[in-house]
């Protein structure tokens, strides 16, 4: 048995409210809790994208009746409501910006970044959804404006190795993977068919590359994306899968395949986003590194119930997770009652 820090996800998208149906935060804290992390932060490309202090206050306190693990948010922003960012400074963990195309299509007109960027003087990250085609305008504003930028869910060759320049040249700039990115590949993506789509999409190439310079990563973000089975067999699938309860699993897999360390898991998985987020938080989870077993998303706390790695067969059972001392989570079973956790 192992004992970590509570795991901190800075990237989930637990859809509330307006998409209760895909995920509520209930089941999307328990998902976390089984995933060993106590502590995520939520995304706010909501049906009704949170781009106001009423929108937060409102989520915050639908929150704070269902959650099981501890919970922050992001701001939104599509560069009209500049004025709210003052009064929502005490509120977030920082500003998400969307610059490619996704689920929500809550994306901002280039031409605004750096107004936007300009008029955010709160000093917590900007997070940018960022691909490829504007990964060297992102940098580019990140140098003028100074301000710091973290880079979700890195996923080609070009645009880790333009970060990893940015950052010997001290720019202010961090960046993420996500769990699908560093074990997914081509191959898996052809047999999930729409399952298998999320932005951005998987390069296989990047996979061996961003294993042999996991030093640059930051942090691992599931970006824990639910969507329901029916919605991702239809016509238009929607973007995105589910993370929070395969992660660990998934890393503990390769510590026993030897491609990655305990230590390194806590780097990612806990003192990276800590640091970048500046969260401090009691919690404490033990695991049976050991414990193999196969993914069933049928089984899954997630309201989604299922999983791009169905069938997969990971290692590491959460046992036990403590908050603040106390067991919320034991043996696959949340003992917190909803609402008794903390929103920060
Ligand atoms: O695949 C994705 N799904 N990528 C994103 O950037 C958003 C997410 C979602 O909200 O479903
Ligand atoms: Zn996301």
């Amino acid at each position: 048995m192992i004992t970590l820090p509570g795991l901190i996800d800075p990237h989930v998208h637990l859809r509330t409210p307006g998409q209760t149906h895909k995920e509520d935060f209930l089941t999307g804290t328990s998902a976390a809790l089984a995933g060993g992390y106590t502590f995520v932060i939520d995304m706010p490309n909501n049906a009704i994208p949170i781009t106001t202090s009423k929108l937060l206050k409102e989520k915050k306190e639908i929150a704070r009746k269902q959650i099981v693990a501890d919970i922050g948010f992001y701001f939104g922003s599509l560069g009209d409501n500049l004025e709210e960012f003052a009064k929502v400074r005490n509120q977030v963990f920082g500003l998400k910006l969307f610059l490619n195309k996704t689920t929500g299509n809550f994306i901002i007109n280039k031409k605004s970044l750096i107004k936007i960027y300009e008029a955010y003087n709160i000093n917590k990250p900007i997070l940018v959804h960022a691909e490829e085609d504007v990964i060297d305008l992102v940098i580019d504003v990140c140098k003028k404006t100074k301000k710091k930028t973290h880079v979700c869910h890195v996923s080609t060759i070009e645009s880790l190795q333009k970060i990893i320049k940015a950052k010997k040249a001290g720019l202010p700039i961090t960046c993420g993977v996500t769990p699908h990115h560093l074990f997914l590949t081509k191959k898996d993506i052809k047999k999930l068919g729409t399952f298998g789509l999320m932005k951005p999409r998987i390069d296989d190439a990047f996979s061996e590359f961003v294993w042999k310079n996991l030093k640059w990563v930051d942090c691992i973000e599931s970006d824990h994306a639910p969507h329901i089975a029916s919605e991702k067999r239809s016509k238009q699938p929607p973007f995105g899968v589910p993370g929070l309860e395969t992660t660990l699993g998934l890393l503990l897999r390769a510590v026993s395949q030897d491609c990655l360390s305990i230590k390194e898991i806590k780097r990612l998985c806990y003192d990276g986003p800590a640091k970048l987020f500046g969260i401090k938080q009691n919690a404490r989870i033990e695991v049976d590194e050991n414990q193999e077993w196969i993914v069933e998303g049928s089984k899954l706390f997630t309201k989604c119930k299922w999983s791009p790695f169905e069938g997969w067969k990971l290692k590491g059972r959460v046992r036990k997770v403590y908050i603040r001392n106390r067991l919320v989570f034991d043996n696959g079973k949340v003992l917190a009652k909803p609402g008794s956790t903390k929103v920060l």
